[in-house]
């Protein structure tokens, strides 16, 4: 497999995949809607095709001569961006359709609305009569980074399930190996890392690492967020408080043990990624 169309590419999970498919020889193709962005990212290290999701014309012209599509974009075009690459990558001649899911997408979540728009897209990569692989990661270490931005680290809902946080580069080494392998296709990868911890625990490791004086991480219930995010009109902490309220009543479900023997296991710590990537990002 050689050339490779990824959408999300900029993204927190496509960026690292993409650094690894490059690593590995593949050529790598972006479709995205900044691609300035783009650029800046990666240089002229990959091929950039402008285009938001929603836009086939231009999809099926970056489809073309792609023997893989990978689909890292999620949000509100999620569902969208796997049946339009999945509609069209038989007649285009596509070899391989690639999909980030999530850990907990199952049936019984599915009352929860971007669970059953992933349970859509997984649907149409399984139908979709071309090799499919499906990736569904539980939570990058990158997202602790929301949690520690403004100051004091906050945490909104009480989650009470230990998370296996994986580095997003552990990842993205494991996507660019399922396209390498045949034995990659037709399976459902659970992306867990080394070790399990709370998102307060984890949070706060991560806090004291930025600065050795931080104090414990602040909770705010599902409701108190709720409740502000209305009175300010805050749609972002808004939806923040409704994902938390979902991963409350949810656990981490999924078995990493396919994806840890066939794509190599993920093996960055926390205590690792903070003095590299986590301390990048606190940076930046
Ligand atoms: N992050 C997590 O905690 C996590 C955990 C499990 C699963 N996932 C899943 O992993 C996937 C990737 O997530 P992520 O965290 O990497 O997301 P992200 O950082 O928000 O990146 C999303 C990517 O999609 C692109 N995009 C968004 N809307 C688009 C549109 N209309 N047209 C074209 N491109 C568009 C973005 O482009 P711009 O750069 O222009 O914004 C960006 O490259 C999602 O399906 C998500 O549900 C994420």
């Amino acid at each position: 497999m050689s050339r490779i169309l990824v959408l999300g590419g900029t993204g927190m999970l496509g960026a690292p995949a993409v650094r690894h498919l490059l690593a590995d020889g593949f050529d790598v193709r972006l479709f995205a809607r900044n691609p300035v962005k783009a650029r800046e990212i990666f240089g002229r290290s990959v091929d950039v095709v402008a285009g938001h999701v929603g836009h086939l014309k231009t999809l099926e012209r970056a489809m073309e001569g792609c023997e893989a599509v990978h689909v890292s974009v999620g949000g509100e075009v999620d569902l969208e961006s796997a049946t339009d690459v999945t509609g069209m990558a038989p007649r285009l001649g596509v070899k391989r359709v690639g999909y980030v899911s999530g850990t907990t997408v199952r049936e019984e979540n599915a009352w929860f609305p971007m669970v059953a728009a992933k349970l859509a897209a997984e649907t149409a990569l399984r139908t979709c009569g071309i090799p499919w692989t499906i990736f569904r990661p539980t939570w990058p270490m990158e997202q602790l980074w929301n949690f520690v931005r403004t100051g004091r680290p906050m945490v909104v809902g009480h989650l009470r399930t230990p998370y296996h946080f994986f580095a997003a580069d552990d990842m993205g080494r494991m996507v660019s190996a399922a396209y390498r392998l045949e034995a990659a296709a037709g399976q459902c990868f659970h992306i867990h890392g080394p070790e399990a911890m709370t998102v307060k625990e984890a949070v706060e490791r991560y806090a004291r690492a930025l600065d050795p004086d931080a104090g414990e991480a602040m909770v705010m219930s599902t409701r108190q967020a709720k409740i502000i995010s209305f009175l300010k009109r805050n749609r972002k902490l808004r939806g923040a408080a409704e994902l938390m309220g979902y991963f409350e009543r949810v656990g981490e479900p999924g078995d990493p043990a396919a994806a840890n023997r066939l794509l190599g296991a993920p093996t960055t710590t926390l205590d690792e990624w903070v003095v590299t990537e986590g301390k990048v990002l606190a940076e930046a």
